[in-house]
């Protein structure tokens, strides 16, 4: 068989290993002053395989219904080449230039391959859904698997971005202090601005008008502005999409109104929290509804169409809250919302204050994920309350299961 016949084998063998979580720490210093290129090659040539092949196994247990739609087939096919492309670096050797410049070369092709994996998935899901609407089980499934393989890509394309970044011979003109992707010093209120900012000009462009913002930073340890070690490009991708939900709930709920309520930032910085609350009163969400904002499946958004131009610049997917809870899980933080509907909403990014606890958060392939995708629907432990008015006088004997 050709080489590609041999790709379930190679999946079989390094889905075998688990992933090894880097911290923000070790994620420094591959790219401090004594950065190795060849140690990196060396961790990367091993550690992607073992990523890819990890989630690579959970895709082919997506339900076949899912499995086999041209958009899931499409993706699945990308990881597959990309797979192939980094295992021809295994008998390189490491001290070669070239190697290691044709690795980078690799990389680049291999991340812009990726791009569109999210809503080329979205596709996927929105083709089967349409296909078959009603089906709890699959829906649990679909949810608990998108979680792990998007957690996955942000984890693969963090660590081609850091290789990448750190070894292609530059330095970031605009940001001469960062390290690859991550900022040892990301100003926390630099990025509320920057993301509330360009939140404002989607929501000038579409509603004309938009609500201001009052920020505000509560340091407990000094009166410096906060600041962490993080990655301002995944901080401002959740801030942006909060503001996002905050504005259009803002200007919807107060349609008729001259002013607008603003959006209001708390920043706080503790010993082990750095949490952001992002408050609005847009007129909040049902309590009931919280968990569908967070689903997959269950996106208020009309469907848009890959390449679509037209569709309202602040909602799209419906995977704004979802991804950006991923990434705030990635280094051990969370985002959850506090609602009260006829009011309005909190959201609070929480993350780690020390680097030290900031350790990336990753899939692996085990018994334990096998089991998942097993669940059937079994019958609930609660009762389900009845919709028809109940008449007593016909419940004088005890009702038998
Ligand atoms: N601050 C908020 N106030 C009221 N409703 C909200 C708020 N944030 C989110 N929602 C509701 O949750 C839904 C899901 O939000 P989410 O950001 O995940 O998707 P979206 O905004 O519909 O699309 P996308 O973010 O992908 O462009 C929204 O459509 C909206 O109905
Ligand atoms: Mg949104």
């Amino acid at each position: 068989s050709g080489p590609c016949g041999s790709v379930p084998k190679h999946i079989e063998h390094f889905s075998k290993f688990s992933p090894s979580p880097l911290s923000m720490k070790q994620f420094l210093d591959f790219g401090s002053i004594n950065a190795c290129e060849k140690t990196s090659f060396v961790f990367l040539r091993q550690e992607l395989p073992v990523r890819l092949s990890n989630i690579m196994k959970e895709i082919n247990l997506l339900p076949d219904r899912l499995l086999t739609t041209p958009s899931v087939q499409m993706v699945q096919s990308w990881y597959i080449q990309s797979l192939m492309e980094i295992l021809h670096f295994l008998d390189k050797n490491p001290d070669d230039h070239r190697v290691l410049g044709e690795f980078v070369d690799a990389l680049v092709t291999i991340r812009n391959r990726h791009n569109d994996v999210v809503p080329t998935m979205a596709q996927g899901i929105i083709e089967y859904k349409e296909a078959f609407p009603q089906d709890v089980v699959t829906n649990q499934n679909i949810q608990y698997f998108l979680d792990r393989f998007y957690m996955s890509r942000i984890s693969i394309r963090m660590l081609i971005n850091q290789h990448t970044l750190i070894f292609d011979g530059t330095t970031n003109p605009v940001h001469p202090n960062t390290i690859g992707s991550i900022d040892p010093h990301c100003q926390v209120g630099d990025v509320v601005q920057d993301a509330f900012h360009s939140a404002k000009m989607l929501c000038d462009q579409y509603y004309l008008r938009s609500p201001d913002l009052v920020l505000q930073e509560m340091n407990k340890k000094s009166n410096h502005p906060i600041s962490i070690v993080y990655v301002p490009s995944h901080l401002y991708h959740m801030l942006f999409e909060l503001f996002k939900n905050a504005m259009r709930a803002t200007i919807e709920t107060h349609e008729s109104s001259n002013n607008l309520p603003p959006i209001q930032v708390l920043v706080s910085l503790g010993g082990e929290d750095m949490s952001i609350k992002v408050s609005d009163r847009g007129g909040g969400v049902a309590f009931r509804r919280i968990e569908n904002l967070f689903s997959y499946l269950y996106s208020t958004a009309p469907a848009p169409q890959i390449g679509e131009h037209t569709r309202p610049p602040l909602a799209g997917f419906g995977y704004g809250l979802p991804i950006s809870r991923l990434y705030a899980k990635y280094f051990q933080g969370d985002l959850q919302l506090y609602t009260m509907e006829g009011y309005g909403t909190d959201a609070v990014i929480y993350l780690k204050a020390l680097s030290t606890d900031s350790i990336e958060r990753l899939p692996v392939y085990n018994k334990t994920a096998l089991k998942n995708y097993k669940v059937s629907q079994e019958a609930d432990d609660w009762c389900v309350p009845s919709k028809e008015p109940l008449d007593l006088s016909s419940y004088k004997v005890a009702k038998a299961k």
